[in-house]
């Protein structure tokens, strides 16, 4: 159970919160890279943390995240024009590079000023389909880290970017309980649950719901990782033919600041939650495989398809109270949710908590276990900060060999572990 204050130190992400400081201390994702389309394009308002930034792409095609408010007398540079290696402020003019260098003052001729000041910008970095940057300490940067979605074609990898109405740590937990999957999403886990039958989903290799046995209170195991910790879910399986028993076993890394991984058949889904702010977080869906995958089926499998709930020009998750959260419970003899879709369901549910969740009124139970290591451990990196140390796995740079497991039968002395040696087990070093 968590106190009060815990919860408020685990849920608070502003500049002045201890979460705040530790979150600043990793590099994050601010936009996907087909926000800013092409050179010179129109500047993109971006929040993180609860500060407000703004995202460009000038002349050259490189990136640049400086303060959104210019630094002249604070007008927005959301609106501003984009051109000629620089973005300018429509006031007074003053232009700006990407590393904050003063190219223009039309205002004020004094070449020194210029040279004498600086516009606040961060380190920015374009890879996998996504633009990142650090806002953290400058004498804190860490490497840059590389994620297996990096490498590959483009053809291989859908980006989703939805932005929801709810706490991060919401959502984030929802992708360290595996409970839920055949539940909350058994109209894609296992349509058949709710009139008490099984039917495995194994049509479509691209489903992250896909679970082969019909166990929806699975055992779970952690275990620490330099990163955060990996987990899995054991559900039982069907003994073998001279009566061994087995089990379905299915892994998630979890890896701080904010990411998963979620395994589909064909494919890995990584998942980070962006806090915008303490009320709203920034869901970045990455799909990535060795072949290629389509938009429109992952659009659809997730549920944002449907314009009333998601739209791409905008990335906004559109649910709100005023009809039910645009709940169809005309649907919901035929199937469980009335609503359609795994991130559909899974915004649903963190937006029905509320913005922040009172989590010293929580019921918790074993398949609880994985969340309340989340907690921990996210505790355990604010405390690091704190007393003057490194948060957790801020020195890991390559993800590359860190996998999701997909559900996988295991039996004798065939254990979960050896099938994710990359994952860097505390347990195992
Ligand atoms: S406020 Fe931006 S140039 Fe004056
Ligand atoms: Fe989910």
């Amino acid at each position: 159970m968590m106190t009060p204050q815990e919860n408020d130190t685990l849920t608070r992400v502003g500049p002045a919160a201890p979460m705040g400081r530790m979150m600043r201390r990793y590099w994050h994702p601010v936009c996907a890279s087909s926000q800013l389309p092409k050179p010179d394009g129109d500047p993109l308002r971006v929040r993180l943390l609860g500060e407000n930034f703004v995202a460009f792409r000038d002349s050259s095609g490189a990136v640049g995240v400086l303060d959104e408010l210019c630094m002249h007398r604070r007008a927005s540079l959301a609106i501003g024009r984009v051109e000629d290696g620089g973005i300018r402020c429509l006031y007074h003019g003053w232009k700006f590079g990407r590393d904050g260098t003063i190219q223009e003052t039309p205002n004020f001729c004094d070449e020194r000023f210029r040279a004498r000041m600086r516009a606040p910008a961060y380190p920015a970095r374009e890879a996998g389909g996504m633009v990142w940057a650090y806002i953290g300490p400058r004498d804190k940067e860490p490497a840059f880290p590389k994620f297996g979605f990096f490498d590959g074609p483009d053809e291989n990898r859908v980006i989703l970017r939805i932005n929801t109405a709810a706490n991060y740590l919401q959502l984030w937990e929802g992708g360290c309980d595996s409970s839920h999957v055949g539940v909350l999403h058994s109209n894609r886990a296992n349509p058949a649950w709710m009139k008490k039958g099984f039917e495995a989903a194994t049509d479509e290799d691209y489903n992250p719901g896909a679970i082969t046995v019909p166990d929806n209170a699975p055992d779970l195991e952690v275990e620490n990782t330099a990163y955060g910790f990996h987990y899995v879910a054991k559900r039982q399986g069907a003994p073998l033919a001279d009566g061994t028993p087995t089990a379905s076993v299915r892994v998630t890394p979890v890896m701080f600041p904010t990411g998963r991984i979620i395994p589909a058949p064909a494919f890995q889904f990584y998942v980070f939650e962006t806090p915008q702010d303490d009320f709203k977080t920034s869901t970045y869906l990455v799909c990535h495989g060795d072949k290629p995958v389509n938009r429109e089926d992952i659009k659809r499998i997730m549920g944002l398809d449907d314009e009333r709930f998601w739209r791409e020009a905008d990335c906004e998750f559109r649910a709100t109270w005023d009809d039910r959260l645009g709940q169809d419970r005309s649907r919901m003899a035929e199937d469980w949710t009335g609503f359609r879709g795994i991130e559909q369901e899974d915004a649903i549910i963190a937006i029905s908590m509320g913005a922040i969740v009172d989590r010293s009124k929580e019921v918790l139970i074993p398949a609880d276990m994985a969340v309340v290591r989340l907690r921990h451990r996210l505790l355990e990196s604010v405390r690091r900060v704190e007393a003057g140390e490194d948060p957790i796995g801020v020195h890991v740079a390559d993800y590359t060999d860190v996998r999701s497991l997909v559900d996988t039968t295991i039996a004798g002395a065939d254990t979960w572990q050896a099938h994710v040696s990359g994952n860097m087990s505390e347990a195992r070093r």
